[in-house]
């Protein structure tokens, strides 16, 4: 929305994990090197656990987006799945045809599938994303699927990333076997200061930033200690900030600009930079974890779709809210205008009668516009400033 006022070419602050705005700080570059140095080794897991928000996706988008046409990789995001619906899940994503198909009919096809990418020189990798979801057993069918073997290597490797709690999975007794399988591991963390500011910048940077509005030193700190340095924390405040630099026409972001949006978004519902709270178990309850496997396949196939569509309703939303506050800005400055020459003629109105007045009676809208909430709720706060 503030994009073209601001002269930025995209929107810098994205909730979306996308691989253009991949920033490298120490830890991610650690857990990027990690998976790319699994994917030359061909064989063995990889796991990459992280708190909440602290771009384990990110990393595994901008993986797959590096890799070229030897590898056929396929990310999965589920909720609690049982080892066959996995199998059905995996194999529905390889696209191979499951329905009607019992998990030995479908682990065969998925061998078929595998021999044949080995054919043409290809290989197959999965990427297990939020997988703290899988129960134990569904893990070790993970380590089975890794036993599909030609010549000694195997035909498909698996990346884990979850949160915090699938390192307590791991570390059960029974699972000894997975765990001798892992050949590097590694824990994201949030971001320090510094690295916030150079993240912020980095995000900036990607979409054409010119300094406009620039943003003073001081506030970093408060972003990092409001946001836990948590990068989508960071985002959600970040892009707030600067919402609110447009609306207030500002030229640079100061530490009590940054109190100020705080102090707004404390009293919303959202409750975006509270602390984070999800836990182990709070899933079990939730609806989705109820699905059954034929859910987990049809959200597969639809997720894209169903985010291409949320984008394309989120741009037009956003094209009708930039019109509104173009209206508005211009409103405001015929307000103004009209107010000084009222004044130069020694003159008080209020603004009801200058909106009355001759000079937006010129707007072709204009009785619709007064019939809108922000247009009434912009008369209300012009006449509280004179009140
Ligand atoms: N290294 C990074 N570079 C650029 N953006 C990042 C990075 N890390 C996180 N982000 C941004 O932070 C947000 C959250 O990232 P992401 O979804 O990857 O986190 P996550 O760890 O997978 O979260 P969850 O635990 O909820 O699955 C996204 O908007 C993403 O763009
Ligand atoms: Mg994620």
């Amino acid at each position: 929305m503030y994009e073209s006022h601001f002269g930025l070419s995209d929107k810098p602050f994205k909730l979306s994990p996308d691989p253009r705005f991949f920033f490298s700080s120490p830890h991610h570059e650690k857990a990027a090197s990690y998976l790319k140095y699994g994917l030359s080794q061909g064989e063995g897991f990889i796991v990459i656990t992280g708190p909440i928000g602290t771009g384990k996706t990110t990393i595994a988008r901008s993986l797959v987006a590096s890799l070229d046409e030897s590898i056929v990789a396929v990310q999965i995001a589920t909720t609690r799945l049982t080892p066959e619906e996995l199998v059905r899940l995996v194999a529905a994503k390889f696209d191979i045809q499951v329905e009607g198909l019992g998990k030995a009919e479908i682990l065969k096809r998925l061998e078929q599938y595998l021999l044949k990418l080995h054919q043409q020189q290809r290989r197959a990798l999965l990427i297990v994303d939020e997988a703290q979801n899988l129960p134990p057993e569904t893990v070790e069918e993970l380590r089975m699927l890794s036993n599909f073997q030609l010549d000694d290597k195997p035909l498909i490797q698996s990346f884990l990333l979850g949160q915090e709690e699938l390192k307590g999975i791991i570390e059960l007794p029974e699972m000894e076997q997975f765990r001798q399988r892992i050949i590097a591991s590694c824990h994201l963390k949030p971001f320090d200061c510094e690295q916030t500011c150079n993240y912020i910048h980095h995000r900036l940077r990607q979409v054409g930033w010119q300094g406009k509005p620039s943003l003073c030193e001081n506030i970093f700190e408060i972003i990092t200690k409001h946001s836990q340095g948590i990068p989508r924390k960071i985002n959600i405040l970040t892009d707030r900030l600067f919402l609110y630099a447009y609306l207030e026409d500002l030229t640079a972001i100061k530490a009590v600009d940054v109190h100020h949006v705080l102090e707004e978004m404390q009293s919303e519902l959202s409750g975006s930079m509270m602390p984070s709270s999800r836990r182990k178990g709070e899933d079990d309850e939730s609806p989705v974890s109820q699905e059954n496997t034929s859910l987990h396949i049809l959200a597969a196939q639809g997720e894209s779709h169903a985010a291409q569509t949320l984008e394309a309703v989120s741009e037009i939303l956003d094209t009708v809210i930039d019109r509104k506050i173009s209206t508005i800005r211009h409103l405001d400055k015929l307000l103004r205008q009209k107010r000084k020459s009222l004044s130069e003629l020694g003159t008080t109105l209020h603004d009801e009668t200058i909106l009355e007045s001759d000079e937006l009676d010129n707007e072709k809208n204009n009785s619709a516009l007064q019939k809108k909430y922000w247009c009434r709720e912009l008369m209300a706060k012009k006449s509280s400033y004179h009140n």
